[in-house]
């Protein structure tokens, strides 16, 4: 059978000295895996190790079997990225730029890619999109686009950063809705354990390490009582570390 997944081995991270993940195993298989923590946990840094963005200071990370570091372009087909600030994604002026780049990534050529990207577009009901302007779109608007950017290179699972957080209400609906219906895996990463109630697994991140991995339900309780003790004490003195 093909390696499928991701798998982290003995993984640690650290910049300048200091600590960010420790010693994480994890093999990653399921369709919907939710990974919670506070902010400053390491959710952010563990994405970026799991999808080769960064290479850990120990241990191996393999998505589909390669390392990621050295296979970028398979990567592409791989995992797809959606950033937590969508501003940290969109490179081109106009919606349908944006959305052709990434296929011209994925070997197809100029015209292929527009003509791809403007079928995506009627696909969900905005072809008036093609010529916007994305720095007038709204901050959802633009996430929407970058995950619809993500979607068009067809990857295997997608990487979602706090993918709610930005959202008004309608949109979170609108994006679950689109993301519920993806036959691909999703590993959704957020401090709101509402955002992750449904997975199929939760693994709970602190201090760089996993603290509880197992069902939504038994996961999510357990991280929510603790969140509630920290947030009954008056300040997080134990990260001014
Ligand atoms: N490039 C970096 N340089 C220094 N510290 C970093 C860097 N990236 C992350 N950190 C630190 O690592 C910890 C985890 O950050 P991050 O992964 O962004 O957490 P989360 O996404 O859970 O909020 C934080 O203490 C953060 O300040
Ligand atoms: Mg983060």
């Amino acid at each position: 059978m093909a390696a499928s997944g991701i798998e982290l081995r003995g993984v640690s991270f650290g910049v300048a000295g200091k600590a960010i993940l420790s010693n994480i195993d994890l093999h990653l298989r399921e369709a919907r895996i939710g990974i919670v923590g506070r902010n400053g946990s390491g959710k952010t840094s563990l994405m970026r190790v799991m999808a080769g963005l960064v290479t850990p200071s120990d241990g191996t990370v393999r998505v589909a079997g390669l390392d990621p570091a050295r296979n970028r372009r398979a990567m592409l087909s791989a995992v797809g990225i959606l950033f937590q600030n969508p501003d940290h994604q969109i490179l081109f002026p106009t919606v349908g730029e944006e959305l052709a780049f990434g296929l011209t990534q994925m070997g197809q050529s100029a015209k292929e890619a527009r003509a791809q990207a403007r079928h995506l577009l009627a696909e969900v009901g905005r072809t008036h999109w093609e010529g916007v302007a994305t720095h007038t779109l709204s901050q959802g608007q633009r996430q929407y686009l970058c995950l619809l950017s993500i979607l068009a290179m067809r990857p295997a699972t997608l990487l979602l950063d706090e993918p709610f957080a930005a959202l008004d209400l309608p949109s979170q609906v609108r994006l679950r809705r689109r993301l519920a219906g993806l036959g691909q895996q999703i590993i959704t990463i957020s401090h709101d354990p509402t955002a992750v109630a449904e997975c199929d697994r939760v693994i709970w991140l602190e201090a760089g390490r996993v603290v509880q991995d197992g069902p939504a339900g038994d996961v999510l309780g357990a991280f929510t009582a603790e969140m509630a003790r920290i947030g009954g004490l008056d300040a997080d003195a134990d990260l001014s570390g």
